[in-house]
């Protein structure tokens, strides 16, 4: 039996204006999984991925982390979990790539040698080497977010959570990005990944979680959480394929 990470009991977040962020979520989150997390727009997907890291507090319901509450052990969580944020803008540190990436193993004590071997495999795993002493600024949007993918793998932690990963990158970007998941996935790290983009890495999830309005509607094994799919969800069933041009628009009818 897997190991849990993470465990969510009732957790709710009611926001001053009223707005229920989340309300009495329950989930586990099982050591070495590939969980994917969907839902339309505001259904509270960051907000549970920023309570997960510690840096939102919940107004109600607990989460623990390898079964202590979250408060307590935020040091070691920090250590175990990376995350990339959808707002890549608000992840860079450095001034220089190699610098933005050092940052993480720098922080985890790695010796020179050590933080340079992994930024070195970092930036080369998301692309970004030969751009090594550029201002991370003035990257595109989508190089920023594999930059921010870097930065995690760099650290080496135990989990990833990724918050809408694929937004702004092209095809080879992806690649990439979806190359270091299954990276991380056969290294037995656990991955949770929030995101709209379903078809690009369905086929490496092991569960799927389907939030709408800021509680859990679905769980469970991919193929069956789809075959479940309420269209009010705002979720699109990406089982299908494009055979031609025609074929090609979302609208389903
Ligand atoms: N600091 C805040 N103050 C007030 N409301 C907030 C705050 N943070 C989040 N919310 C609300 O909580 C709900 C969930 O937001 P969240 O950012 O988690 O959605 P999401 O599922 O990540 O959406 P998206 O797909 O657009 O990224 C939204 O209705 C949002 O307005
Ligand atoms: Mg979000």
């Amino acid at each position: 039996m897997a190991k849990e990470l993470f465990s969510v009991h009732r957790l709710s977040k009611v926001f001053p204006q009223g707005n229920p962020g989340v309300s009495a979520l329950n989930l586990t989150i099982f050591e070495g999984e590939c969980l994917l997390i969907t839902g339309s727009n505001g259904s509270g997907k960051t907000l549970l991925a920023r309570m997960l890291m510690g840096l939102e507090d919940p107004s109600a319901g607990e989460i623990l982390f390898r079964g202590m509450p979250l408060h307590k052990t935020v040091d070691a969580l920090r250590r175990a979990v990376g995350m990339v944020f959808q707002d890549a803008d608000a992840q860079i540190v450095g001034e220089t790539l190699e610098e933005d990436v050092a940052f993480g193993p720098k922080n985890l004590g790695c010796s020179k040698g050590e933080t340079n071997i992994r930024v070195r495999a970092a930036l080369t795993a998301t692309g970004l080497w030969e751009k090594k002493d550029f201002p991370p600024r003035r990257l595109s949007g989508g190089e920023k977010r594999r930059l921010a993918v870097a930065g995690i793998l760099a650290m080496g932690g135990e989990a990833v959570i990724m918050d809408e990963p694929f937004a702004n990158l092209d095809w080879p970007g992806v690649l990439q990005v979806l190359t270091s998941i299954r990276q991380l996935k056969t290294a037995g790290k656990t991955i949770i990944i929030l995101t709209h983009e379903l078809e690009k890495v369905l086929a490496l999830a092991d569960r799927l979680v389907i939030l709408h309005k800021g509680m859990i509607r679905e769980a469970g094994a991919p193929e069956a959480v789809l075959d479940r799919l309420d269209p009010v969800y705002g979720v699109r069933d990406p089982r299908r394929s494009y055979a031609a041009v025609g074929d090609c628009t979302w609208l389903t009818e």
